[in-house]
């Protein structure tokens, strides 16, 4: 086992870190660029609170509102002309996943004088890997994609229908405040979809991974055992406090680093599928993903069985005839899609009203935006052009 772990976001957690905004912001510039979405978080007075912290730590404030789920590119662009009119020093991101990946490549492009769509990696390689970006302060108010705390963005293009990503360690926020106060007003679907989209993160990693990594497994096993117990009753119970807290913790964990750490994880398979549906159907990503994930898993079981059989006995309490018990690890992804129908995600893409006619197409735009150099999708086991279609299919 060998790797680099390197993650520089202060985190700090608890209901009413929200309160410590001004002073964590202050320390890196003295005017923010306040980025929001849709508008729940005025709806919420979250938005008030935060401008009002900010003000109280003499830091003036200017707002880029309106970022849309499944940013697009071009609220990237009105945002840094607002930054850059200001001349803002520092980037403060109040919002869900969406809100954060924007503020992310907002603050690279302020710094940058090309076309921000040229940090996107979007099939070859990248024109601009931003070097530097305007620090960043997170405030998650949605549980879900742990943007937070990790160094990457992803990003729609609607002239292109292209939705892809850029990791660049400047893109590490400087400072998280996690609030899971802030998440009790999050509706059921997107808590369910929270809960789905931070798992997948998990299982993107563990049922990927080449190495042999007992203490990251049991890491993993943890978040996703953890999402499992509490994520439920956060979907039955918006108000109870405990039950976000734990979501919250879980979504940060899943996706900083810490649970991939060692495994040699090669690639994001499911997620790299369901980014391409998503350019050309603007679902809801966890949505997707909980369709592709079970899909993807009874194709990948075949091969990776050891892993899948460890998952159906640790997670699900399955017994084993040995770690080639293939109908062990298709009873614990049973199990598994079970669990997403039962906290309300879509299993099939009929669902959503998405049919079969663009099947091949999504496959060849994921390969297209991201292959192992021989035209398969990273993972284990790659993926052909057709395995990718039997999965969606
Ligand atoms: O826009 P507003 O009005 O804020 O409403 C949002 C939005 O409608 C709402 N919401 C957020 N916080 C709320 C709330 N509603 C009530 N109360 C609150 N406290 O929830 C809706 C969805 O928000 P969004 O930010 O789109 O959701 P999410 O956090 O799931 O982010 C999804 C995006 O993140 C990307 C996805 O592809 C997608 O574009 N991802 C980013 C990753 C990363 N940077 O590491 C990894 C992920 O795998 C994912 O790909
Ligand atoms: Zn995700």
């Amino acid at each position: 086992m060998r790797f680099d772990y390197y993650n520089p976001t202060q985190l700090t957690f608890g209901a009413g870190s929200i309160s410590r905004l001004g002073e964590v912001t202050a320390k890196y510039g003295k005017r923010a660029l306040l980025v929001t979405g849709g508008g729940s978080v005025k709806r919420s007075g979250t938005f008030d609170r935060a401008v009002k912290s900010l003000e109280a730590a003499g830091l003036s404030v200017f707002e880029c509102a309106g970022v849309e789920p499944n940013p697009k590119i071009t609220s990237v662009k009105r945002g840094a002309t607002i930054a850059r009119e200001n001349d803002c020093d520092v980037v403060v991101a109040l919002g869900g996943g969406s809100t954060m990946d924007a503020s992310k490549v907002i603050a690279a492009s302020v710094l940058y004088d090309g076309d921000p769509w040229d940090m996107i990696f979007h099939g070859q390689e990248n024109v601009h890997v931003p070097t530097e970006a305007l620090p960043l302060i997170t405030i998650p108010t949605l549980a879900a994609t742990g943007s937070e705390a990790n160094n990457g963005a992803v990003i729609s293009n609607e002239d292109t229908q292209e939705k892809s990503f850029v990791k660049a360690d400047c893109l590490y926020p400087k400072a998280a405040l996690l609030d899971p106060e802030l998440t009790l007003s999050v509706p059921k679907n997107q808590t369910s979809y929270g809960v789905c989209d931070l798992i997948t993160h998990v299982t993107e990693g563990y049922l990927n991974s080449t190495d042999t990594t007992p203490i990251q497994d049991r890491f993993a096993e943890g978040v996703i055992l953890t999402a499992m117990e509490y994520g439920p009753k956060a979907i039955a119970d918006g108000s109870d406090l405990e039950a976000r807290e734990q979501v919250q913790w879980a979504a940060t964990l899943a996706l900083n680093g810490w649970v991939q750490a060692g495994g040699g994880s090669t690639g994001y398979p499911v997620h790299m599928m369901e980014h391409t549906v998503s350019a050309y159907h603007d679902i809801t990503h966890a949505a997707g993903l909980a369709i592709i994930n079970p899909a993807w898993m009874r194709f990948a079981a075949k091969t990776n069985t050891a892993k899948f059989v460890q998952f159906s006995e640790r997670i699900f309490g399955l017994k084993s005839n040995g770690p080639d018990d293939l109908d062990c690890a298709l009873a614990g992804i049973d199990r598994f899609e079970t669990f997403l129908k039962s906290i309300g995600c879509p299993t099939r893409f009929s669902e959503l009203g998405i049919d079969d006619k663009l099947i091949e197409t999504y496959a060849k735009e994921t390969l297209r935006i991201i292959n192992d150099g021989n035209g398969n999708l990273p993972g284990v086991p790659l993926m052909s052009e057709q395995d990718i279609i039997d999965v969606l299919k």
